[in-house]
């Protein structure tokens, strides 16, 4: 059985040979994503930008030191969490990605997640958060713990940090929620996990909701 950092890697390689989309034409690098293979925290963006692109690392930009300066609020570094994308190669001009785009390469995300086999998943804006909660909104359900029936992990969906860096009032909804995802973590290995497994049978919703005070 291979280790994790060898199925990681092994994924990476797939996507720097990927062509399943025409994105890989024009990006400098594949963008696979990095960080602990056992990490209980995975973050998910939407797609590499100019620096990752030159870069072939996810979030070294911009948004990137906003997100680690989050990081260091609560007492993490990048080291220790997982950082990957719904995109693993650059949008030319940093644009949107487009749904056959997503299509195509969410596959590799999801199988990173089942090999780290987070205790968290944060989404990095509403690309990431819809795949997996196709009907969330990110004004409405950033901040929220939401358990999707099948997965194993809690998701919490934050704003892009390239949101929150183009309006103070995203802003302040990011920095609350990250110290919201600090509270989390604490709580992370105990009672949410084990509350929600509680669930009756049949009355279980499809994507449960939970509180944090
Ligand atoms: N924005 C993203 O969504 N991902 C990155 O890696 C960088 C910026």
């Amino acid at each position: 059985m291979n280790t994790r950092e060898q199925q990681l890697a092994s994924i990476a390689q797939e996507i720097s040979a990927c062509q399943r989309c025409s994105l890989y034409k024009a990006a400098a690098n594949p963008v696979p994503g990095e960080g602990n293979p056992f990490a209980d925290l995975v973050f998910i963006g939407e797609a590499p930008g100019y620096y990752e692109d030159q870069q072939g690392r996810p979030f070294v930009g911009q948004a990137g030191r906003l997100l680690e300066q989050s990081l260091a609020s609560i007492g993490l570094s990048r080291k220790e969490v997982f950082i990957s994308n719904v995109l693993h190669h650059r949008p030319p001009g940093n644009r949107d990605p487009l749904p056959e785009e997503v299509e195509a390469c969410k596959g590799f995300m999801l199988r990173q997640l089942e090999i780290i086999q987070p205790k968290i998943l944060s989404t990095l804006g509403r690309y990431a958060m819809n795949i997996l909660l196709p009907e969330a909104k990110i004004s409405r359900d950033h901040g929220t713990i939401k358990h999707l029936k099948n997965f194993p992990f809690v998701i919490f969906p934050l704003y892009h940090p390239a949101a929150a860096l183009r309006s103070g009032s995203v802003m302040t909804d990011f920095k609350k929620d990250f110290e919201k995802l600090g509270r989390l973590i604490k709580l992370e290995k105990g009672e949410l996990i084990m509350k929600n497994k509680e669930q009756p049978k049949g009355a279980e919703p499809q994507i449960e909701q939970m509180e944090l005070i």
